[in-house]
């Protein structure tokens, strides 16, 4: 008896040391880091930056990963499989440890014209089409809030994606952005995108 106890706190050890290892960074650089970047700073367009994302945006987006919710195709590809693996407490974890990251921005302005139009759009919207702007929302300097991205210095092909995805109903947590993005032309889009990829 007294053995058994001594085993099982023993493994109670090794489970809680165990789970103390695997820290934020760690995890970044064993299951992560490959494809979005050491810290989550990536300069591939095929990658989200995760560098400085809000925890809250970021935690539900790995949720909705693991069970599924979040169902655009990349998403299945990339995301599905390997946040099957991690608990609430890993979860947690890199969240606390992506929002603290600075992100380096390689976003560069390539089209001035198509930069200030998305601009004007992120900004102040466009009542005469019903378009919201997106600052009331994303924040002046889109950097989101709690449950709401960032969006200043993600990719430009990685937010075009998005957009398009907003179109169908893959990210239902999105029901927001769903109603948003009916209101966007294909010329809207490429000229936000162009205007947040160089905050
Ligand atoms: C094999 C490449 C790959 C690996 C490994 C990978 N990801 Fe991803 N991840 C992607 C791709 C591609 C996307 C974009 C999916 C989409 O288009 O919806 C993505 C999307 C995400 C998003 C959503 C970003 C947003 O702005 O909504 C988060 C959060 C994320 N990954 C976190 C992680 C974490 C944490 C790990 C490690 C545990 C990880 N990823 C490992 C490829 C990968
Ligand atoms: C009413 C508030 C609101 C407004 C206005 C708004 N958004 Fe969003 N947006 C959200 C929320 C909330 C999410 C996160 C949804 C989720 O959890 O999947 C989001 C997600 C996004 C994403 C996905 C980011 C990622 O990392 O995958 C993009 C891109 C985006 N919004 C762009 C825009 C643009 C461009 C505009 C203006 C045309 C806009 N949003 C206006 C609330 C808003």
């Amino acid at each position: 008896m007294k053995n058994l106890i001594k085993i099982s706190l023993l493994l109670g050890l090794v489970v809680s040391l165990n789970v103390n290892a695997e820290s934020g960074d760690k995890l970044d650089r064993q299951l992560c880091s490959i494809c979005h970047g050491i810290g989550g700073n990536t300069t591939s367009e095929q990658f989200p930056m995760l560098a400085g994302q809000n925890a809250i945006y970021f935690t539900n987006q790995m949720k909705a990963f693991r069970e599924k919710s979040r169902a655009n195709l990349n998403a299945t590809r990339f995301m599905w499989g390997i946040s099957s693996r991690l608990t609430d407490e890993e979860i947690d974890k890199l969240a606390a440890y992506y929002e603290a990251q600075t992100p380096v921005h390689s976003g560069k302005i390539t089209d001035k014209a198509r930069y200030d139009q998305g601009k004007a759009l992120f900004t102040t919207g466009d009542q005469s089409r019903g378009i919201l702007a997106c600052a009331a929302c994303h924040g002046e300097k889109a950097q989101g809030n709690a449950s709401i991205p960032r969006l200043g210095g993600q990719h430009e092909e990685y937010l075009k994606k998005q957009l398009k995805v907003f179109y169908g109903n893959d990210r239902p947590a999105a029901a927001a952005m769903h109603e948003i993005v009916k209101a966007l032309t294909d010329k809207d889009v490429e000229a936000l995108a162009q205007y947040l990829q160089a905050q």
